[in-house]
C-alpha cells in the first residue's frame, strides 16, 4: 500500500481509543495520591514567553538550546511549546501571589509537552507528563514526601522492581567551588572526552556526568564527587533527606553522577526507573525495560522564583513521562483495573419508532448511572445481538414494533435464552436491581 500523504508529524502520535485505558489508569492514580498528600490541581497554558523557559531550564541545556519549538506571534512575542511544567507552575505561583497563601502550596498537574528532540525509544516530540509541585518550604521532609508520592503512583499502578537514584548536587554557596574542581579534573583528560562533552566542559562541567557516551565512561568514574564537596547547609540537608527515605523504606540508591537536564535543581535531584525482566514482568529483558529510560524525574529548585524575578522561595518537585509509563504497562501486560464503564445490558432495537424510543430510553439509564450497550446505526436484529455477544453482554432488552406500540421490552437472558416482558416505566429500575445482583 502507498504511504498515506498525510500521517502524524514525526515524533508525534495520537493516543488511540485502545491505549485510552492506560492514560485514564494513571490519571486516576496520580489523582488519588495528589488528593492523599492535599496536592490541588494547576493549569498552566501550553505556549508561554519563551524567556519563562530560557531563565529557568537554562539557555545551555538541550531542553531549551535545542528543543524547543519557539516562534514568533502576530503581536511580536517570542513563545515557546512548554517544554516542562516547573517553570510554568513557579510563574503563576509569583503572577498569583501564592506566597501569601499558606506554605507550602501543594499543587499537581497532567498535560501534553514538547520537545524537538531526535526521535528515539521512549523520546516523542509531543508527550504527556503528570507532575507535583510543593513551593515555599525548605523542609527535607518535603523532598523526601515528593519522593514518596512519586513513586506511590508507580507503586498504585502495579511497577515492581523500581530503583530511586538520589544525590545532592548542592546550592550556589558550594556548586561554583565544585565545578571548578571538576572542569580542572577533565580539562586535564580532554581529549578522552566526546565531542559533545568538550564543549560541555566550557559551558558547564556537571552536564559531562550525566553522559552516556561509551567514550566518556572511564573518564566519568574517577572523577570527582559532589556529595565531598557540599557545604555544611547542603550536607545536612541531604543527610535529613536520606533518614526521610530510611524510615520510608524507600528503595534508592545513591547515584553520584545524577545531575539532572535542568539548570534550575539545587540541593536534592532523583529519578526513578524500572528494571525488570523477572516472570512478572511479561519476558521483557533489563535491557528492553531501560531503553525507555527514566520514568519520573525531579528535585528541589531553591533558586528558581529569584531567576524568574520574584522573591526567595524553596521548592521541589518531580515529573514523570506518561507514555513511557503506559508503554511499558502495554509492554507487561500490566492490569488498567476493572472497566468501570463495561456495560452488562444491551439495547436492541427494530424499527423506526422503537429505534426513536430506545434512544430516549439509553437517556434514561445514563441518567440512573447504568452503562449500557447499543448500536443504533444498525437496523438487523441479528447483527445486534451479534454485538452483544462479542461484548459478552448477558442480558438484552429487545426494543421490537409491538413493544414500541405497547409501551413494554423483551428482556433475553443470553446464557439462557429465556425472555420475559418488562412494562417500560419499570424497565430501568428492574435492570437496575438485575446488574447489582
Ligand atoms: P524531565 O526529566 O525533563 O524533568 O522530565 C520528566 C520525565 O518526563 C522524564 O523522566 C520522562 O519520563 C518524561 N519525558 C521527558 N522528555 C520526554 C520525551 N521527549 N518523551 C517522552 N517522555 C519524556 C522535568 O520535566 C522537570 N520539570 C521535573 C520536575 C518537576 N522537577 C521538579 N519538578
Amino acid at each position: 500500500m502507498s504511504k498515506l500523504k498525510y500521517q502524524t508529524l514525526t515524533g508525534m502520535h495520537d493516543v488511540l481509543p485502545e491505549d485510552q485505558v492506560y492514560f485514564k489508569r494513571i490519571q486516576k492514580a496520580v489523582e488519588s495520591v495528589s488528593n492523599y498528600y492535599s496536592f490541588e490541581k494547576i493549569e498552566t497554558p501550553i505556549l508561554e514567553i519563551a524567556e519563562v523557559f530560557q531563565k529557568a531550564v537554562g539557555d545551555d541545556t538541550d531542553i531549551v538550546g535545542k528543543e524547543m519549538y519557539t516562534f514568533r506571534t502576530k503581536g511580536g512575542d517570542i513563545v515557546s511549546l512548554r517544554p516542562e511544567g516547573t517553570a510554568a507552575v513557579m510563574r503563576s505561583y509569583l503572577e498569583h501571589g501564592m506566597h501569601n497563601l499558606p506554605q507550602p502550596v501543594k499543587l499537581w498537574y497532567i498535560g501534553p509537552f514538547f520537545r524537538y528532540e531526535r526521535p528515539q525509544a521512549g523520546r516523542f516530540r509531543q508527550f504527556h507528563q503528570f507532575g507535583f509541585e510543593a513551593i515555599g518550604e525548605q523542609n527535607p521532609s518535603i523532598d523526601s514526601q515528593i519522593i514518596q508520592m512519586s513513586y506511590g503512583v508507580l507503586k498504585e499502578l502495579g511497577f515492581k522492581n523500581l530503583t530511586i537514584e538520589v544525590n545532592s548536587i548542592g546550592d550556589s554557596e558550594c556548586r561554583p567551588y565544585f565545578k571548578k574542581i571538576l572542569a580542572s579534573y577533565f580539562k586535564s583528560r580532554k581529549s578522552s572526552l566526546c565531542q559533545d562533552c568538550q564543549r560541555r566542559l566550557k559551558e558547564n562541567p556537571l552536564r559531562i556526568l550525566d553522559c552516556k557516551e561509551e567514550k566518556c565512561q572511564t573518564v566519568k568514574a574517577g572523577a570527582p564527587q559532589i556529595i565531598d564537596h557540599l557545604c555544611e547547609n547542603c550536607h545536612s540537608h541531604f543527610k535529613q533527606v536520606l533518614e526521610f527515605l530510611d524510615e520510608l523504606q524507600l528503595p534508592y540508591v545513591l547515584n553520584p553522577y545524577l545531575v539532572r537536564g535542568l539548570d534550575y535543581y539545587t540541593k536534592t535531584v532523583f529519578e526513578i526507573i524500572s528494571v525488570q525482566g523477572g516472570p512478572a514482568s511479561g519476558g521483557e529483558t533489563a535491557e528492553n525495560s531501560q531503553s525507555v529510560g527514566t520514568l519520573i524525574g525531579g528535585g528541589r529548585y531553591d533558586n528558581l522564583a529569584k531567576t524568574l524575578g520574584g522573591r526567595d522561595t524553596a521548592g521541589c518537585g518531580s515529573a514523570a513521562g506518561i507514555e513511557r509509563i503506559a508503554n511499558l504497562m502495554k509492554a507487561r501486560e500490566m492490569k488498567t483495573g476493572p472497566k468501570q464503564e463495561d456495560a452488562k445490558i444491551f439495547l436492541a432495537q427494530l424499527g423506526q419508532l422503537a429505534k426513536r424510543k430506545s434512544m430516549k430510553l439509553f437517556e434514561e439509564f445514563r441518567e440512573a448511572k447504568i452503562p449500557v450497550a447499543e448500536s443504533f446505526s444498525k437496523d438487523s436484529l441479528k447483527t445486534q445481538l451479534r454485538n452483544a455477544n462479542k461484548l459478552g453482554i448477558k442480558w438484552v432488552l429487545i426494543f421490537g414494533q409491538k413493544e414500541a406500540l405497547e409501551d413494554f421490552i423483551t428482556l433475553r437472558d443470553m446464557d439462557t435464552g429465556t425472555q420475559k416482558e418488562i412494562k417500560l416505566d419499570k424497565v430501568v429500575a428492574e435492570m437496575k436491581a438485575k446488574i447489582k445482583k
